[in-house]
């Protein structure tokens, strides 16, 4: 049977590091609110495309702060509000919730073929609340286009210390114009730029290509309810989204924070612009082989979770009602896929 949406009545304190105690990860929850099944927006509703973070122009980025300095004020019990947002995060992957009916299993979104599914609702809401509170539907978050040489460094945008979509708690090694090491695995190996672009080219075509022929070595390993979470990751979970995660992270906190850890991760706003390109590279992957199809298996397509939308309705969403951005009335700005031929 697929895993269910948590009861929100029943929250855990979250597993995290001793340094970190005396977080709550639970969502706002009062009790008898009500739930609402997911309807995709209306086909005539507006396409978002989602720009390359690097290509953003003036006035796009001055909408995007303008949205996340609002997120930033609302009240922090607001679903909506960006205190809320990121804890979202640290319910879902340090076990806040259990699977309903099994108080020892916990609900773990990661490491398994729920990786893509619950990342790709959770930025759409975000997304959709970001551009209710500017009062713009065509709003679009950036990604951070790590696939593509001009991608491969900290995405500048997120960098000015005066903008809502400044963290302090990061790598100061590792801010632009420094080079991103798409395998990095704790230290700077330090290597000639163009080289270190060769070289990220060919783990991205290892990742979406040689090593991708099939759903479960992409989306990761079937995790079904009374499962034990964190039965394996897909090859971009693994690199380089679990990469990218450690070389952004501030070396200088006790757990790599913000982004060097899950609880934390969605605090430095760069999190959704990372997880944009993440999501990007699930449409892509679909496309790009014809063997390269979703799993078919009910107990993933009907898998299901809960997310406060941007009216902060309560909202049941399960896997099959994600699986293609078009209906979800989002795409991806066209930039090309240079590591299509990085055969190594
Ligand atoms: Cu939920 Cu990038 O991790």
């Amino acid at each position: 049977a697929p895993i269910q949406a948590p009861d929100l009545s029943s929250c855990n304190t979250p597993e995290i590091p001793d340094t970190a105690t005396g977080l709550s990860c639970c969502l706002p929850y009062r009790a008898g609110t009500a739930i609402v099944d997911f309807k995709p927006p209306p086909a005539s509703a507006p396409l978002r495309v989602r720009p390359a973070a690097h290509l953003v122009d003036k006035k796009c980025l001055a909408k995007y702060e303008r949205a996340v300095a609002l997120m930033k004020k609302l009240p922090d019990d607001d679903p909506r509000s960006f205190a809320q947002q990121w804890r979202v995060h640290c319910a879902f992957c340090d076990a806040a919730y259990d699977q309903v009916g099994f108080p020892d299993l916990d609900i773990q979104v990661h490491n398994s073929w729920l990786f893509f599914p619950w990342h790709r609702f959770y930025l759409y809401f975000h997304e959709r609340i970001l551009g209710k509170l500017i009062g713009d539907d065509t709003f679009a978050l950036p990604f951070w286009n790590w696939d593509a040489p001009d991608g491969m460094a900290f995405p500048a945008i997120y960098n000015n210390q005066s903008s809502p979509l400044y963290d302090e708690k990061r790598n100061p090694a590792h801010l632009p114009p420094f080079t991103l090491d798409l395998d990095y695995n704790g230290t700077d190996d330090s290597i000639p730029r163009d080289q270190q672009i060769k070289q990220n080219l060919t783990i991205m075509y290892r990742q979406m290509i040689s090593s991708a022929k099939r759903a479960e070595l992409f989306l990761g390993q079937p995790y079904r309810q009374g499962d034990q979470p964190d039965p394996g990751a897909g090859t971009v979970e693994n690199v380089p989204h679990n990469t990218v995660h450690l070389w952004t992270g501030d070396t200088r906190q006790p757990n790599g924070e913000d982004m060097g850890i899950f609880y934390s991760a969605a605090r430095d706003p760069v999190f959704y612009a990372h997880h944009g390109n993440v999501d990007r590279m699930w449409h892509i992957w679909r496309g790009l082989r014809p063997g390269n199809t979703d799993f078919t298996d009910a107990d993933w397509l009907d898998a299901a979770f809960l997310f406060y939308d941007e009216d902060a309705r309560l909202v049941r969403v399960r896997v099959r009602d994600c699986l293609d951005p078009a209906t979800l009335r989002y795409a991806y700005q066209d930039v090309g896929l240079p590591w299509l031929n990085a055969k190594p």
